[in-house]
């Protein structure tokens, strides 16, 4: 990996063996973008990939210069009305009331390692070898605004890490309106755009479009990153697919409003813009103040979309994810929410508790319901102190009861909330976000905290760090349940409305930072509704994320599928629950509900003894297997081979680091009489090793699996044939691959 400045073409080559991005000083001060791609040779002079043309009907910087026209420059980090038309990158309103800015090289440092973000999730290195950092300054000399852009380059992979930091060295105080975190403009616009959509219970479906003239935009402006939209985003070329061709990814570090945006201009070029959503956004910046933007991550790969998620996944999983569980296999758990709901007592966990012990679960959570004066979801959110009714010993009594029975204790949370049916409320009633003379809206009966405000956080703090301390909890389940709506803090002045949505966000990252170091052992688990906040800010705390509240086996494999076009299969929250389930009341067969669960953190949302001897004989074997395998399942590299967007059949696998262990989860949603044979071709085998197909015991060389593939055939299709379990709807398999000495 290097960063190189070619001090007489003014250009900045960052590269490793897989890409390189290259910028140049423009003939105006600005920063131009040459070339972002596949890793090319290092050269003195890249400037003939500067094109610049005299276009006709166009605004030209220069006189007597027909050529330059920012509009037809690909830039760095642009703004908007001094040529250029296109959406900027930034956009500075001043005490003139003028909104142009001219921001010109002074600068730049290179540095080995990466630097913190002061306060906001980022990748980060474990030593200064693992990337290094370009950072270039601007300034626009009216304003005195300075612009520091970071651009990282990990020694591995097609990854650069970037963000932007403002500086205000004027004599005045701006507002900053607009403030992206990344621009990249590329050369052409022959993409096929692909996102992750969805809303509550049916959270990151893939959605494709081709790229057409005009603005194509995803985002969120809800005050959590969302369960409509995903900051994430993919332009791959068309005839990219998961095994081959090009693609970038573009994921933003964040968990409130957030903008992804492309832009296809007039001539076919493309701006691609990601960062804070500028329509809820202003930050007043006096004299000598900075501001900070979160950090978006580019990821490309001329390989295919699985090899760009695996690139995502290990670079979210040990350089974003943080802590004791970074690495470590999650325990599986029982949660009593769909068990339960709001009815429960002592003695009724307890019951579900023993079972679950005896079939193997390592932890049991305690869901809503176990604070304050919350029978139902009117009341008590606030109040985290143990509902003495419902546990006469608190929550140290009954973690310990856990303990005493050989499990694991977690705790669900939901610190950003209030009912007004609450102490808390009552106490403080000016500490819920909403606008002085106006109704406030709920959202589930609840009002969300003015989390800008520190002494809100503090005391929240306090509540929650008190139980921690007297308890002994293994684990948190930190939810929140609705989106935010008047966006207003009593703390701030009129001015500084425009910031409380990200200084909301910079509060609950500070909580969540707070309690992660005070409790460095405690996993932390992020839920929104399920996945209303599955964003790579929240991974940076919590390394695993509750997906969706959908529980259903056969919902799961598309929001499976789709989440893992960018997070890891470590952080994919994902349990086996009741049928008929709870959401789309389907049947589907309890080893089709484990087969697609275990490839997440595993784990049953249901009462385990309502289930037959027979059914509890197979949750023993699915948890005996999960212990075995989820180093595999949940660390392994994981390729999707099948779509569920795409037919009746879905099929993905993980891969041991060392090759040595694959498992192939088989789903095929509706049976198929008088199939047809299918078979698949599998992904990161050894092509030497010998690998015992442990279903079939037959032995297969890694090449036969990759370029014969792996017979799927259903035998039983069309009839019951002999001693063979007739196979029906909602049919899976996971097939164990392992490789024998050779
Ligand atoms: C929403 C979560 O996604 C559920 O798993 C559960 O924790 C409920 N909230 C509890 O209110």
């Amino acid at each position: 990996m290097s960063i190189i400045y070619h001090e007489t073409s003014k250009t900045f080559h960052l590269y490793n063996d897989s890409v390189s991005y290259i910028m140049t000083i423009l003939q105006n001060g600005h920063l131009g973008q040459l070339y972002f791609g596949k890793h090319i040779r290092d050269k003195e002079d890249f400037s003939y990939l500067l094109e610049t043309c005299g276009r006709p009907m166009s605004s030209y910087v220069y006189e007597n210069d027909r050529t330059f026209s920012l509009e037809h420059i690909r830039q760095e980090y642009p703004v908007f009305g001094t040529t250029d038309y296109r959406q900027p990158a930034v956009e500075i309103l001043q005490e003139n009331g003028s909104r142009i800015s001219d921001f010109q090289y002074q600068s730049h440092a290179v540095s080995k390692g990466k630097p913190k973000l002061n306060g906001l999730p980022a990748t980060y290195v474990e030593s200064e070898e693992e990337a290094e950092t370009l950072c270039i300054t601007l300034k626009d000399k009216v304003s005195g605004i300075c612009v520091k852009l970071f651009y990282s380059i990990f020694a591995k992979g097609g990854i650069l890490a970037r963000s932007v930091q403002f500086c205000n060295e004027g004599n005045a105080l701006v507002r900053l309106s607009r403030a992206m975190s990344l621009c990249l403009d590329l050369p052409d616009c022959d993409y096929e755009w692909q996102q992750l959509s969805g809303c509550w219970a049916r959270e990151c479906h893939i959605h494709k479009r081709n790229l057409a003239p005009g603005i194509q935009s995803i985002g969120s402006m809800r005050g959590n990153s969302s369960h409509e939209q995903n900051p994430f985003l993919v332009l791959k070329r068309r005839n990219t697919d998961e095994r081959r061709g090009e693609a970038i990814g573009f994921s933003f570090v964040y968990s409130g409003n957030f903008r992804i945006q492309a832009e296809v201009d007039a001539h076919e070029t493309l701006r691609v813009l990601a960062g804070l959503e500028p329509d809820t956004f202003e930050w007043k910046l006096d004299c000598g103040e900075s501001f900070q933007t979160p950090e978006a991550v580019m990821v490309y790969t001329d390989q295919g979309l699985n090899h760009m998620s695996q690139t995502f996944h290990k670079l979210y999983q040990k350089r974003l994810a943080r802590g004791y569980w970074r690495d470590r296999a999650r325990p599986i758990l029982n949660n009593n929410w769909e068990a339960t709901y709001f009815d429960f007592t002592e003695e009724r966990l307890l019951t579900i508790a023993r079972k679950a012990k005896d079939c193997g679960v390592e932890l049991f959570v305690l869901d809503d319901g176990w604070f304050g004066a919350r029978s139902n979801d009117r009341a008590g959110l606030g109040d985290w102190v143990a509902n003495r009714e419902r546990l006469p010993q608190g929550i140290a009594g009954l973690a310990d009861k856990m303990e005493a029975l050989g499990l694991k204790f977690g705790l669900w949370f939901e610190p950003e909330m209030v009912n007004k049916d609450s102490d808390f409320y009552r106490e403080h009633p000016d500490w819920i976000l909403s606008t002085p003379n106006r109704q406030v809206s709920h959202g589930r009966y609840q009002y969300v905290l003015d989390f800008s405000r520190a002494e809100v956080v503090d005391a929240i703090y306090e509540q929650m760090s008190r139980i921690l301390r007297e308890a002994k909890i293994s684990y948190i389940k930190w939810d929140m349940n609705r989106s935010i709506t008047e966006c207003y803090s009593k703390a701030l002045p009129p001015e500084r409305q425009g910031e409380v949505y990200h200084r909301y966000i910079l509060g609950v990252y500070d909580l969540y930072d707070r309690l992660t170091r005070e409790f460095p052992e405690v996993l932390f688990e992020s839920c929104a509704s399920g996945g209303g906040r599955f964003d790579p800010g929240m991974l940076y705390y919590a390394p695993q994320a509750w997906a969706s509240d959908d529980s259903d086996a056969v919902e799961r494999l598309k929001i499976q599928y789709g989440t893992s076009m960018c997070y890891p299969i470590s952080s994919i929250g994902s349990h086996v629950s009741v049928v008929p389930n709870h959401q789309v009341f389907r049947n589907t067969p309890l080893h089709t509900r484990a087969n697609v669960a275990c490839f997440g953190t595993f784990g049953y949302e249901l009462d385990l003894n309502k289930l037959t001897e027979e059914e509890l004989a197979e949750v023993k074997d699915q948890i005996a297997f999960m212990k075995k395998y989820r180093e595999v399942l949940q660390f392994g590299t994981f390729y999707r081979l099948k779509s569920p967007f795409e037919g009746n059949e879905t099929v993905w696998m993980a891969v041991s680091e060392d090759q040595k262990t694959a498992l192939v989860g088989w789903y095929r949603v509706l049976n198929v009489v008088n199939a047809s044979y299918t078979r698949v071709r599998l992904e990161g085998l050894h092509p030497e090793y010998c690998y015992q197909n442990l279903q079939t015991g037959i032995c297969h060389y890694g090449d036969e699996l990759l370029h014969v593939g792996l017979i799927t055939s259903d035998e039983t299709a069309g009839e019951a044939s002999g001693d063979s379990k007739p196979c029906t709807d909602f049919e899976s398999r996971i097939y164990v691959l392992e490789a024998k000495e050779r």
